[in-house]
């Protein structure tokens, strides 16, 4: 059998452009299917910063034009590979749209044309492949800013010779980020009126681009087994759960993978001293003591230093951290460490709590990728309560360096992170510890035994760093799934 041929479209993809870890998986899946035999092409807006990023990009023979909003916009093509890869990836060049301060927002707000920019994106991808003359079996699209593509492919749009045998999938990284616009954005997606109805493309009278593409995707997958379960009932489904429901088994739960190329203390050129599940005790002290330095915090081993990489977002829990903080940070016994960027609202109050515990509260708010990685190599703890966690990578890779994750039951979380008990430590499957509740009280709890056992039970304790560290949740797992889904899709439907 030839190698199937899979076109993936994101609007994010490491090292080339990320806000969150929708960036990790779109820039680490090609290159898991890649070496499982699938032949992966990518495409990816041509942001400022994408340009920027140090890869080598050359330019294509290839420019276009689309028709959107009564004008024809040029499209020029790009193209990269990942590092050390065969993969490609073509950026939609187009500086009216891209050439910008930040993916889908700047120090102003959401960009008000973020419809058009992404329809654009989609159609741009859609002639392009055609131009391309693109092998092509499936269409891998994540999220709204690419849920018109599978839409595209069901409807035959444009007659484009590539989408007649064409399969397509939608990924749900997060379903609290629909793409919706108003009605009258309709024209701007090429598709006919025909479609604004609430079966397919229109939701509540907007034009909703997620469930567009869940609607016309031949399959849907979302990024854990629970988060896939969850989001077809009222509290997690965010109005979509009908919808959801509808696709019955077709919607699937793969757990995201981690790329250890890149997330591995045993080589990360980031940290102050590598280690690894047998030299972590040294390498981690280490690593703490350089982030307490360089934080301006007390250079103290003994006490915990608690972690927290996130984007600033209610979903990752703030409502919960920011009252549990303002109990706890009067003790200069436990030191905390926040990495994040986002809803000024948490960061006023970040800013406040850090100026009133300047000797045990450290806060940053940037995006910084080698503070991500100290921060995840320094801690002895990693909080993450979400409200609700599709899937989340800090707690898969806390779980590589050693830092005992802390997380709510939901998602990805419960999925990938194994509560301490008797019986979970009896079993050595012990690896984190997790809020069966969704309050600042169950916090605080499971905090409170999570301290118990670092500070009393050495010996439990390096058991449950041990057991996390040693656990393999590289990519090779989830992109056969991946690849399993492809195979049977394009082998039932032929
Ligand atoms: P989400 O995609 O919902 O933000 P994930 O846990 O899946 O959550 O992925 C978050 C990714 O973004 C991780 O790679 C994390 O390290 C990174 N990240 C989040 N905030 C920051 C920040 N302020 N600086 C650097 N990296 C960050
Ligand atoms: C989203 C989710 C997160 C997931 C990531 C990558 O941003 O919030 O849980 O890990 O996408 O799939």
């Amino acid at each position: 059998m030839n190698a199937l041929q899979v076109v993936s479209v994101s609007s994010e993809m490491v090292p080339l452009a990320k806000s969150g870890g929708l960036g990790d998986v779109c820039g680490a899946l090609p290159l898991a299917l890649d070496q499982l035999g699938v032949r992966c092409v990518s495409f990816l807006p041509g942001y400022r910063s994408a340009l920027a990023s140090g890869l080598a990009i050359e330019s294509t023979d290839h420019t276009f034009t689309i028709p959107i909003a009564g004008k024809y916009v040029a499209c020029h093509l790009l193209k990269t590979r990942l590092p050390d890869s065969q993969v490609e990836v073509y950026l939609i060049d187009q500086p009216h749209y891209f050439d910008r301060d930040g993916f889908y927002f700047d120090s102003h707000g959401e960009f008000r044309d973020n419809c058009e920019r992404f329809c654009f994106f989609c159609r741009a991808v859609a002639e392009a492949i055609h131009q391309l003359e693109l092998p092509i079996d499936l269409l891998h699209c994540h999220d709204w800013q690419t849920g018109l593509l599978p839409a595209y492919v069901a409807t035959g749009f444009r007659d484009y010779p590539w989408l007649k045998n064409t399969k397509s999938v939608m990924t749900i990284h997060n379903l609290a980020y629909q793409g919706r616009f108003w009605h009258l954005d309709m024209p701007l997606t090429g598709m006919s009126w025909d479609y604004f109805n609430w079966q397919q493309m229109e939701f509540h009278n907007e034009l909703n681009l997620l469930k567009t593409g869940i609607v016309f995707a031949d399959r849907v997958t979302t990024v854990s087994p629970t988060y896939a379960r969850e989001i077809t009932t009222p509290e997690f489904g965010c109005g979509l759960e009908g919808v959801l429901r509808d696709r019955g088994a077709e919607l699937v739960g793969i757990v995201n993978g981690v790329d250890y190329d890149h997330w591995n203390p045993a080589n990360d050129p980031h940290i102050a001293q590598t280690y690894d599940s047998q030299s972590w005790q040294s390498g981690k002290a280490a690593c703490k003591a350089w982030l307490q330095a360089q934080l301006g915090l007390p250079v103290r081993p003994d006490v915990p230093l608690i972690g927290i990489v996130s984007r600033l977002a209610s979903q990752k829990g703030w409502d919960l951290i920011i009252p549990m903080l303002s109990n706890w940070a009067h003790n200069p016994d436990i030191q905390w460490v926040i990495l994040g960027t986002g809803d000024v609202h948490y960061e006023k109050k970040l800013r406040e709590l850090a100026a009133s515990h300047t000797g045990n509260l450290a806060v940053q708010l940037a995006f910084s990728e080698p503070l991500a990685h100290q921060i995840e190599a320094g801690s002895d703890i990693f909080l993450m309560p979400s409200r609700y966690e599709p899937c989340g990578l800090n707690q898969l890779y806390s779980l590589k360096y050693g830092s005992v994750p802390v997380v709510n039951r939901t998602g990805g979380l419960a999925d990938t992170v194994t509560d301490t008990n008797p019986a979970t430590l009896q079993n050595r499957s012990a690896s984190g510890f997790v809020c069966d509740q969704y309050t600042v009280h169950c916090l605080e709890e499971t905090l409170s035994r999570t301290l118990e056992l670092y500070l009393h039970q050495k010996e439990i304790w390096a058991q449950i760093v041990h057991t996390g560290m040693e656990q393999d949740w590289s990519w090779s797992q989830s992109a056969q799934r991946y690849l399993e889904v492809y195979e049977h899709l394009i082998r039932d439907t032929s």
